[in-house]
């Protein structure tokens, strides 16, 4: 229902009998005072009398009235002051005020309007006044509905000011949330793409200076052993080192290609795969020892070939011998206690890094795919320091995967 609405339903609602209300009238004349008073009472309204403007206010504060009537010369205070302050008070402002006068002139009329809603002049007759208090006490009832209906909005239109507040900054931290992870996003596919060009330089290098130079070196000897044909001499000794270099170069292609892709490796399953890739790392860092303490993995997951695994398994290793100068290296797994699951790890005993430095993104596939296998990855280091030489130091990559 509309603000309008209301008030008109109100209206005619009272407009036959006027619903009684609380009325004030203040008025020196005592005998002209008890008349009214006696007339309203009988009309069913409840009256306060008050004989000064003074006394007058006392009862506006101490119990607001529904309507005022008002003589304008009273001792003190007078009409004009009294209603002057009643209409200046916003919490009185809207009780009406009809002004009771002697005086009729024009001027007199004017003066008292400025404040109040009607003007009577004296004598007064008891059903003018009646009819004017009624239409005024209606008008009181509109407005009354009207601002209460007013103040309902008010309070709807605050509550949803404070939804809708409190929605907006949930939808600005969203925003800054999205707007972080795609920033996070472009950084990384930024460095995948970056890392994806290193590992085709680094293999474009490996092809060309280690298997390149391997068969140019074997090449040459061939031709040099051609030449030796020639003459008939004994080329035993060149055969011998064309084949160690033939070996060589199939064991560069070998590399090259697991650390490719593990090809053929599935049917091994996974211990014997890394056992496999383990023995790799060693031939071309043969003064690194890296200690293999595997027995559970294949029971583990029977069947499956998890290259998830095999690859944190080789990061973590590449890691060691990459970054951490390790003189050893143990890849072992075990069993947590009474079913909780398998820990795989892979601990050097090297120097030991703090977390964000360096800009690859090794450890982080590494926890990536840790989860894509349904398991977890920590990783603790231990940097270690030129002053304290006896601190033990070195990295170790955990990798657990629960039941369940
Ligand atoms: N075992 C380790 N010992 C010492 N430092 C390490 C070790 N593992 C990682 N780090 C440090 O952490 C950094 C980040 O390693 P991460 O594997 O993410 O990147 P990367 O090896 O530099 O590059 P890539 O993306 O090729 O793996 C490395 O640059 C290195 O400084
Ligand atoms: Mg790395």
């Amino acid at each position: 229902m509309s603000l309008h609405n209301i008030a008109e339903s109100f209206v005619t609602e009272l407009r036959p009998g006027v619903e009684p209300g609380r009325v004030l009238i203040a008025e020196d004349t005592e005998l002209l005072l008890e008349r009214i008073a006696q007339f309203l009472c009988f009309e069913g309204h409840s009256v306060q009398t008050a004989i000064s403007g003074g006394e007058a206010l006392e009862c506006v504060e101490n119990c607001p009235p529904d309507i005022i009537l008002c003589d304008v010369l009273m001792p003190g205070i007078d009409g004009y002051e009294f209603s002057r302050r009643v209409k200046s008070d916003p919490a009185t402002a809207h009780i009406p005020i009809i002004m009771i006068s002697a005086r009729g002139q024009r001027e007199e009329v004017v003066r008292g309007l400025e404040f109040a809603e009607e003007y009577v002049t004296k004598p007064v007759d008891l059903r003018e006044l009646k009819a004017r208090v009624d239409s005024m006490l209606r008008l009181k009832r509109a407005q009354d509905a009207v601002r209460a209906a007013n103040q309902k909005l008010e309070d709807t239109v605050r509550r949803r000011t404070v939804r809708l507040r409190l929605s907006n900054r949930r939808l600005a931290r969203e925003v800054r949330r999205r707007e972080e992870t795609e920033s996070a996003v472009r950084t990384l596919t930024r460095r995948i793409i970056t890392v994806r060009e290193d590992e085709r330089g680094a293999l474009a290098m490996d092809m060309h200076d280690d298997v390149g130079q391997c068969l140019l070196a074997a090449k040459l000897d061939l031709q040099a052993t051609f030449a030796r044909l020639a003459q008939d001499v004994d080329v035993t000794t060149e055969a011998d080192r064309i084949l160690k270099r033939v070996d060589t170069i199939a064991s560069r292609i070998r590399q090259i290609s697991h650390s490719l892709s593990p090809i053929g490796l599935r049917n091994l399953g996974l211990q014997d795969a890394i056992q496999n890739m383990v023995e790799m790392f060693m031939e071309s860092h043969p003064v690194v020892k890296i200690e293999t303490r595997l027995a559970h993995l294949d029971d583990y997951f029977p069947g499956a070939w998890d290259v998830n695994l095999y690859r944190i398994v080789q990061e973590s290793l590449a890691n060691a011998l990459k970054h951490a100068r390790a003189t050893r290296i143990i890849v072992s797994d075990e069993l947590l206690a009474a079913g909780a699951g398998l820990r795989v790890c892979i601990r050097d005993d090297g120097c030991g890094f703090e977390f964000g430095q360096g800009d690859g993104i090794g450890l982080f596939v590494m926890k990536e795919r840790a989860q894509l296998s349904g398991g977890v990855c920590t990783i603790y280091s231990r940097k270690s320091s030129a002053s304290e030489t006896d601190e033990v130091s070195g990295t170790e990559v955990q990798i657990d995967f629960n039941p369940g």
